[in-house]
């Protein structure tokens, strides 16, 4: 039987029944019709399968597997295949946990660098968030098992984060918001979408008609199912159903579910939603039924190399003034307690049983290396006695490696960050131990950024992120040089939490209405346009060799918009070890644009694996959207005629190569004059000098084209053009005495016709 048959001898109890969890993390399928049973498991970085004694909160134990790095070390990768062969990994996984859906990934937009999930998200780049998150994806479905995108839309904070209102603008949503989640589901087909806790514009994403079915279904295609994110659904079930909410997790919501049944009865809902939200959700249930893979098992040990793989790829070296990689046989200082016991993982949905963990400690066994803890995890206030100690272990040692970051305590989801400080017994440890030893180098474990009042204390900084179970190993790896650094920044490092754009306006109102004023300035977008300095900028890592780019070339230099666009670019190892490089594109609009835009925006990156002095071209492909913007006048992505800037980049400040490109619009849009339609308006129509000379003649402007400059200085031949060009219609007619009679209905109809 097909879905539409099964729902065809569902009974209405049934039917409602289907629509939210059997419990926790089950559905309730209809398995007196043969549906057997299914489970579905967060998510994102790892399978968090719970039995009995179940939450959504990371509370109580789940089965061990494997601990991935956060999307927030991963991200900065910017390695497609990476993110495909994880995701294959974890759908394999699931098989052999029979999880039908996996609960990620989690794709919402780094807003601020406070945002209490950020560690669990990719980017403050919609581009990049999209790209990788397409191949997870692709890399999970490939094994039978669908995936859940979350958390759909605009849920960039964790303060009230069931009941904030996000306000944000059309624009903003569709440029900012919206476009990872877009490309997802265009590209990658997910099974299902996990709609957020937030409203958006007023609305509860449950029951947001406009993002769940106008948005997400009629323009993007989308044919799976929607799940609540756990608890997310209103009070008003049938609205979320309407809407095109169809699973309401977790369950058992009896008074959900009965609702239904008798709204069904009362002719309020329309029986019709019901089975097509019911057809919706056991098509998915089939797709995995009918091919699972139960013979599959899981391979812990092969998965912890991976981890450790992912993490050594991604982790980030920020600063290195030439005292990386370490020797293996100098005497190494290893002091912070995550030397110890690393801080590897997030708090909350997305915490899993680590299968095994190792930190740099233990990874360490065999060298040369002394260890002091220099702090309590537990603490925030520094002890004299152990930053004593530490330094005293630096001091005789040739080169001191400081483990230091942001703590459980201070990073989890259901709450956003305080500060961008580290705990002041960490500062003061780094502090401590640069002062005793000039050769300091400072790891960072942590799920987002932090502020660096040491930075010009420390010779190296290898930011670690939180790099998953394996975080040990793979620190050595870069530490020693065994790996070659190749991650980049997916989010940018400001020098101050106020220097972050939505820092007025992050935590929302007195009505819990938070406003996105900071609109496209999101990242980069913001610290580009205003011209400032950022700790580190987006897309900013160091390697061990060093990389040379060349010959941006462009297949045109004149295009449509309807064109795509090829550009290429050489990239030269020029030092002396292996290495890969992360080459970015980014698109800059027309200098003389008109419309509020960024300075520059990602449009594509390729990760490059060359050998000491091999090159390699890289190319990229551009279509309109590298070009447009999100035109709320005519709802669609627009883009205006200018000239383009192409910028080949090492980093979102570091731009190599650049070079310039003619794009046409091909969209014809039609302006309606009106009274207030000014002069430069008018003469932007084909024949709008002809059909306003007459009025123009007959104003106070008729000598326009030829002004005399006031030696006076009373108003300049400038300022009278300004004026005169700025012109309403209306006030023109004015001028001119021809307030009377048709002449300014006649200039109408001539503009409109
Ligand atoms: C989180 C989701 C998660 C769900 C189930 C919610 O609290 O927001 O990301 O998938 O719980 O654990």
């Amino acid at each position: 039987m097909n879905a539409k048959q099964i729902v065809s001898q569902m009974t209405l109890e049934e039917k409602a029944a289907l629509c939210s969890g059997k419990n926790f993390w089950e559905l309730q399928t209809p398995e007196r019709l043969g549906v057997p049973n299914v489970m579905v498991s967060d998510g994102p970085c790892g399978i968090r399968k719970q039995g009995e004694e179940a939450d959504h909160l990371g509370l109580n134990q789940s089965v061990p597997a494997t601990s991935y790095p956060t999307g927030s070390c991963m991200a900065c990768s910017f390695d497609r295949d990476l993110f495909k062969k994880q995701g294959e990994v974890l759908g394999s996984d699931c098989q052999a946990e029979n999880l039908s859906v996996l609960l990620g990934p989690a794709i919402n937009i780094k807003r601020s660098p406070l945002g209490g999930r950020n560690f669990e998200y990719l980017s403050e780049d919609p581009y990049l968030a999209g790209e990788l998150a397409k191949n997870y994806i692709d890399g999970v479905q490939s094994n039978n098992v669908g995936v859940s995108v979350k958390h759909y839309a605009a849920n960039s904070q964790e303060y009230n984060r069931m009941s904030s209102d996000s306000v944000v603008d059309e624009r903003t949503l569709r440029e900012i918001y919206l476009p990872a989640f877009e490309a997802c589901v265009k590209e990658s087909k997910p099974w299902t979408i996990m709609c957020s806790y937030n409203r958006v514009n007023g609305l509860f994403a449950a029951e947001n008609k406009y993002l769940l079915t106008d948005i997400l279904r009629d323009e993007w295609g989308f044919d799976g199912y929607v799940m609540s994110d756990w608890g997310a659904t209103t009070s008003d079930r049938t609205k979320c159903l309407e809407a095109g909410l169809e699973l309401e997790m977790p369950g058992k919501n009896f008074a959900a579910d009965e609702q239904i049944v008798r709204d069904v009865q009362s002719g309020r809902l329309d029986e019709a939603v019901l089975d097509r939200a019911c057809e919706r959700i056991l098509n998915i249930v089939l797709r995995y039924t009918e091919n699972r893979k139960p013979e599959t098992k899981i391979d812990f040990a092969g998965n912890h190399e991976f981890a450790r793989k992912i993490a050594a790829e991604s982790m980030v070296l920020l600063k290195n003034d030439g005292i990386l990689p370490l020797k293996k046989d100098a005497k190494i200082a290893f002091l912070g307690k995550f030397a110890e016991t690393p801080r590897f993982q997030g708090g909350g949905s997305s915490h899993v049983n680590a299968y095994q963990v190792t930190g740099a400690l233990e990874a360490a066994k065999g060298l040369n290396v002394a260890y002091a803890p220099g702090y309590d995890t537990a603490k925030n206030e520094p002890d004299p006695a152990l930053l004593e100690e530490a330094a005293k272990v630096a001091a005789e040692a040739d080169v001191a490696v400081v483990f230091v970051g942001i703590t459980d305590a201070m990073e989890s989801e259901g709450m956003d960050r305080k500060s961008l400080h580290m705990p002041e017994n960490h500062e003061a440890l780094v502090e401590a131990v640069a002062k005793a030893q000039k050769n300091t180098v400072v790891v960072v474990m942590c799920g987002g950024n932090i502020v660096m009042p040491w930075i010009d204390d420390v010779r190296g900084v290898l930011y670690a992120y939180l790099g998953g179970e394996a975080v040990g190993p793979a620190t050595l790896d870069l530490l020693f040089g065994d790996v070659n650094p190749s991650g980049k920044l997916a989010e940018s490092f400001p020098k101050a939490l106020a220097d972050n754009p939505s820092y007025l306006y992050f935590f929302g109102d007195e009505q819990n209405k938070t406003e996105y004023r900071e609109g496209v300035f999101v990242g980069y977008r913001y610290y580009d346009k205003k011209e400032m300095d950022v700790l580190f900028p987006f897309g900013h890592g160091l390697s061990y060799t060093t990389f040379e780019y060349s010959d941006l070339t462009l297949d045109k230099t004149e295009m449509l918009d309807t064109d795509t666009l090829t550009a290429t670019v050489k990239v030269k190892n020029t030092g002396a070890m292996k290495g890969k490089e992360i080459v970015q594109l980014y698109v800059g609009a027309p200098k003389d644009t008109k419309t509020l835009r960024p300075v520059k925006e990602l449009r594509g990156f390729e990760k490059v694996e060359l050998a000491p002095g091999e090159e390699k071209t890289v190319s990229f492909t551009l279509s309109k959207r590298a070009f447009a913007y999100y035109r709320t006048d005519i709802k669609d992505w627009y883009v205006e005629s200018g000239e383009y800037c192409i910028m080949a980049a090492k980093s979102s400040r570091d731009v190599c190569c650049a070079a310039p490109v003619k794009v046409q619009s091909t969209t014809q849009i039609k302006r309606v004059y009106t009274m207030n339609s000014t002069v430069a308006e008018i003469l932007e129509h084909p024949h709008g000098q002809e059909i306003i000379g007459k009025v123009l003649a007959n104003s106070m402007f008729g000598g326009m084209s030829n002004p005399e400059v006031d030696s006076q200085g009373v108003m300049t031949s400038e300022a009278m053009m300004h004026m005169g060009l700025e012109m309403p219609i209306r006030s023109l007619l004015s001028f001119a005495g021809s307030t009377k009679g048709t002449l300014g209905q006649d200039l109408l109809d001539a503009l409109n016709a």
